[in-house]
């Protein structure tokens, strides 16, 4: 694992390659990174410990439910970054602003590997959680940069290879929230009226047990084999232990019968008769959420995955997969006092025949119809700031700066021998190939082709790039399957800058990609986390 010269440039990146090169020669050793590889003299902003562990929660009357979650402990720094969660499962938020040093300490209290991941984040690629950096129980790894993304709604969640959807699917996941300058000049709703909205669907047992796939909640370490060990290298993790219907629905996709909002379920939210900001999160292992205001008016939009947009946009429906995030603006006064108005999910044409039939166990299948959200309009009368005209400097897309602006790289999503995989190859845990392979400082296009899963297996499917946000150039779609793309096209948000996107059946969708500041080795995946887990993930390396 030799690691390319870093690009050493300005102050706070030249700290931060040294700390990283520590890290990783500690991590080709097997030892996990410890406070003593992060660098003393430099002045952290925030210090914060995130220990991951069982605990229980109230999610329905009765039982308490057991689930795997994220606690935080504030170390150091301003005690308005670490925000507990009101309630549910989820994990802490954590508020940063654009250009702050950060120090998180992950504890390992689970009894099994886990790593976590920033999504979003630009930061090298030690600190990005791969799999490859998993550690054990009862093992620390410590991460520490420095926030370089735009003002947005970013967050985190656990990488084990296999065990992510998992992981996740128990209540691992966090929000992580960048402000910065450009937004703060902005007059957009602030406080209580900047409502983080993370979406999720899970299914209970009749005592109130979350059930994954075949498998529940575990709250002691079983006996591991070597190839399981932190290291995580055995592909697939345990989805051969699920029998044939946990296997397949495994690779389809995990589907709840209920959603939870900010952990909770059945959830509803007073709001104040004034403009908000509603900042959606799909934190969903597979289900892709088709959203719209139940008085059929449109939703404005002021953000997606890598903040806000160039200018508010109106949609009357959108389309949120997997890991995908949108900035809704929206005020309640539209209501009278007393109203209840509810974000629902439409129906949509997802897959087809094996698609449907694996999903249709839920009594919620992928692309039914349902209530998310009930909001409860108050008393309080206001007019507040109108929305701004303009709202953040958003960079022209230009794709002929790419080396291959003629040539895209394909790459096909595919389904063989019962296995995801793009280009026909599954996940391996060091391995590029020559196409995965980039230049740091270059940008490449880059296609993502959902042609391949045709017919049988014709799925949507979400996907990412991990340490970068994107541009989207494009869509086309092939073939038989326009009514899916046709069902969900209108709801699509490609502006701004983008770090995970939907490629339905059928769709091709190309992408501009920019290798910037960090070589070394980095993921992109689908972000339905069940197939992610069987195969559909694949390293790109960047070289100097
Ligand atoms: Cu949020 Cu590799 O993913
Ligand atoms: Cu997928």
């Amino acid at each position: 694992m030799s690691k390319p010269g870093f690009d050493c440039v300005n102050q706070p990146r030249r700290i931060a390659c040294l700390g990283a090169a520590a890290a990783t020669a500690n991590a080709v050793f097997g030892l996990p990174a410890t406070a003593a590889t992060t660098r003393d003299d430099v002045a952290l902003d925030l210090h914060v410990e995130l220990r991951a562990a069982p605990d229980r929660v109230a999610l329905r009357s009765g039982e308490p439910t057991r689930v795997w979650r994220y606690h935080g402990k504030l170390l150091h720094g301003n005690p308005n970054a670490l925000e507990a969660s009101a309630g549910g499962d989820l994990g802490p938020i954590i508020r940063v602003r654009r250009g702050q040093r950060v120090r998180i300490e992950l504890i390992n209290g689970l009894p099994e590997s886990t790593i976590t991941h920033w999504h979003g984040l630009h930061v090298p690629d030690d600190m990005d959680g791969h799999p490859r950096f998993a550690i054990g129980p009862g093992e620390r790894y410590v991460y520490e940069f420095t926030v370089l993304n735009r003002a947005g709604t970013y967050w985190f969640h656990p990488h084990p290879h296999g065990r992510t959807g998992k992981q996740v699917y128990f209540g691992l996941a966090g929000l992580f929230l960048v402000s910065d300058d450009e937004e703060a000049a902005l007059d957009l709703p602030t406080g209580a009226q900047d409502i983080p909205l993370v979406i999720q669907d899970r299914s209970l047992d009749s005592d109130n047990q979350l059930v994954y796939l075949n498998e529940g909640v575990e709250t002691a370490a079983k006996p591991r084999g070597g190839m399981m060990g932190s290291g995580g290298m055995m592909r697939g993790g345990g989805m051969m232990g699920r029998g044939m219907g946990g296997m397949m629905a495994g690779m389809m996709g995990m589907f709840g019968d209920d959603i939870l909002v900010n952990g909770r379920l059945e959830p509803s939210l007073p709001v104040a008769r004034r403009a908000h900001r509603l900042r959606l999160l799909n934190a969903s292992n597979s289900r892709i959420y088709k959203l719209a205001w139940s008085d059929g008016k449109p939703l404005t939009v002021i953000g997606n995955d890598g903040g806000l947009l160039a200018e508010p946009l109106q949609r009357d429906y959108v389309m949120l997969a997997p890991a995908e995030r949108l900035d809704v603006w929206v005020d309640f006064a539209r209501w009278r006092a007393g109203a209840e108005p509810v974000l629902r999910s439409l129906a949509f044409a997802s897959g087809t025949a094996m698609g449907g039939m694996m999903t249709g166990s839920s009594r919620l299948p992928d692309g039914a119809p349902f209530p998310v959200l009930r909001f409860r309009v108050g008393n309080e009368g206001s007019t507040g700031a109108p929305l701004p005209r303009r709202l953040s400097n958003v960079p022209p897309v230009r794709p002929r700066r790419a080396v291959n602006f003629d040539r895209p790289k394909v790459f096909d999503l595919t389904m063989r021998m019962m296995a995801w995989g793009i280009n026909g190859k599954s996940f391996e845990m060091l391995a590029a190939s020559p196409l995965e392979t980039v230049k740091l400082g270059s940008e490449e296009v880059w296609e993502f082709r959902n042609d391949g899963t045709g017919g049988m297996m014709a799925m949507p499917h979400s996907m990412h790039v991990h340490g970068l946000q994107f541009r989207v150039l494009g869509r086309t779609t092939t073939g038989g399957s326009a009514r899916a793309y046709d069902d969900v096209k209108a709801g699509l948000v490609d502006e701004g800058f983008k770090d995970t996107v939907l490629v339905m059946p059928g769709e091709r969708v190309r992408i501009l990609v920019r290798f910037a500041d960090y070589a070394g080795l980095f993921l992109y995946h689908c972000h339905m986390l069940e197939h992610e887990d069987s195969g559909l993930m694949r390293n790109y390396r960047v070289v100097a």
